[in-house]
């Protein structure tokens, strides 16, 4: 019996003890490549931290910083709550621009002096008349503003007329400086023949 109890005590497990143990290297190594990896994905998969993932779009101002401005933007804050955003208007009460004679017509002269100065009276639009008010727009918007809005509403929803320029704006509200609104459409077709 004596001489099996050592092999006995030999097959025994070790008592548990607590100890500091350091941690594996090869964890440092998992750790560290995860760090890397992820700083690699940023860089290469999102710009940071150029943009530090602000992925907005700035919307464009009316008058970028190079200058220009944008007829879109013109309309949209000045004009689609009545001509409505694809330039159709509003059965009845606000004329379409869409195929319409007044915005396309010659060299958008017409256009322009209804913008420049607002109109009041009857005005004949693809066959419907309309009697509703117009406001001026010569106080609220620049010559550069008007031409680019006048340029876009020429080519768009399917018109296809000439662009209109910045000087023909400025010499047209030299022309009709603190005028009243244009008593109807045909006031405006009177003053300009196109
Ligand atoms: C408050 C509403 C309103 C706003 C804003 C407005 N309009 Fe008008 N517009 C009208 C009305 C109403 C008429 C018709 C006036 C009439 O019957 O005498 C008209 C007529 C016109 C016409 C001639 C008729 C036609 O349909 O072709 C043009 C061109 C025009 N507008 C362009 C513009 C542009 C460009 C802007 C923005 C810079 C603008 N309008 C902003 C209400 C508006």
């Amino acid at each position: 019996m004596s001489d099996r109890a050592p092999n006995a005590r030999g097959r025994e497990h070790p008592e548990p003890e607590e100890g500091d143990r350091p941690i594996p290297v090869w964890v440092y190594q998992l750790v560290g490549g995860l760090f890397l990896w992820g700083g690699f994905y940023l860089v290469a998969h999102t710009g940071y931290p150029l943009n530090a993932g602000d992925a907005r779009t700035p919307l464009p101002a009316a008058a970028s910083e190079a200058g220009e401005v944008s007829g879109a933007t013109v309309y949209n804050s000045n004009c689609a709550s009545c001509h409505q955003g694809n330039g159709q208007g509003v059965p009845g009460t606000f004329p379409p621009l869409a195929d319409s004679d007044w915005v396309s017509a010659g060299d958008g002269t017409r256009a322009a002096a209804i913008v420049l100065r607002g109109l009041n009276g009857p005005i004949e639009v693809q066959g419907t008349t309309y009697e509703g008010q117009m406001p001026a727009f010569a106080g609220s918007l620049s010559d550069a503003e008007i031409a680019a809005v006048l340029s876009h509403i020429r080519q768009s929803w399917g018109n296809h007329a000439s662009p209109v320029t910045t000087a023909r704006v400025a010499e047209l509200r030299e022309s009709m400086a603190d005028a009243e609104p244009w008593d109807g459409g045909e006031a405006v077709r009177a003053a300009f023949s196109q």
